[in-house]
């Protein structure tokens, strides 16, 4: 379907890093124009399945520009702690930026809220002590890590016994039409846009679409998921499968 061929395991992080480094600026800007803003809503329906309490510890895996974090820091309040981790600093500068200014989907927040802590570190090697994560989730990112396997490995040991795992990320559309118009626009005019807006040269909109067909369909993953011990799995299509969210508890 496209010339675009994925970077092998060895090369992933460095081009993925780069990708991530060059687009930072105009990655938000990106996102609502080529989801049609809809990523907005699945942010938020992500936030109200994480259901996040006042005073809990939140991380936000692979969380960039911390738009879920902050959305969470919003729910655990003044006395909770959000942890946005990411590996890439001009990912977590804007997410640091947009943290200080108190705007949330374009709207000054008045509400008391967890102050943002952003942590530069691998979502494989997750630098917190075992049970010590209240609500741990990831929005588009584990679709990017090297290691599938060990990055939920990270994710089952951080979490407490009854903690929850929310995984947003871009899946399978279940309807054949649905899918075919959807990898049309994935595939040809994405990247078009993508490229145009962030100006970027690094191939981030080619690597999107084909990253999201390889990576595995809801059942797979669901699978995947439990084998790293979390129970209660379950996930909910959104826009007709373009996304799922995926739910785990330890
Ligand atoms: C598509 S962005 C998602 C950002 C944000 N969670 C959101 O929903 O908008 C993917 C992020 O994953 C990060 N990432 C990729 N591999 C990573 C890894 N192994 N450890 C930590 N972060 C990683 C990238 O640097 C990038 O910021």
């Amino acid at each position: 379907m496209s010339e675009y061929s994925l970077p092998t395991k060895e090369k992933k992080q460095e081009v993925v890093q780069n990708m991530f480094t060059s687009a930072a600026n105009a990655y938000d800007l990106n996102n609502s124009v080529l989801s049609l803003g809809q990523h907005h809503r699945w942010k938020r329906l992500t936030i109200s399945l994480l259901q996040v309490e006042r005073g809990q510890v939140v991380l936000d895996l692979c969380g960039g520009t911390a738009d879920l974090s902050l959305l969470a820091a919003e729910k655990a309040g003044g006395d909770g702690l959000v942890m946005t981790l990411d590996l890439n600093m001009a990912m977590l500068k804007v997410g640091l930026s947009k943290a200080r200014s108190g705007v949330i989907d374009g709207l000054k927040e008045r509400k008391s809220r967890a102050r943002p802590v952003m942590i530069q570190a691998n979502a494989e090697r997750i630098p917190l002590p075992d049970e010590s994560v209240d609500r741990l989730m990831v929005g588009f990112g584990l679709r990017n890590v090297t290691n599938l396997e060990l990055a939920l490995s990270e994710i089952y040991r951080v979490l407490k016994p009854g903690g929850r795992f929310v995984c947003l990320e871009f899946s399978h559309p279940v309807n054949g039409l649905w899918e075919g118009l959807y990898r049309f626009y994935s595939f040809y005019i994405l990247p078009k846009i993508g490229k145009l807006i962030s100006r970027d040269n690094t191939g981030i909109y080619e690597y999107l679409p084909a990253s999201i067909a390889k990576f595995p369909d809801q059942e797979f993953f669901s699978e995947t998921i439990r084998k790293a011990g979390f129970s209660s799995v379950k996930y909910r299509n959104l826009s007709g499968g373009i996304v799922a969210i995926h739910m785990g508890e330890k």
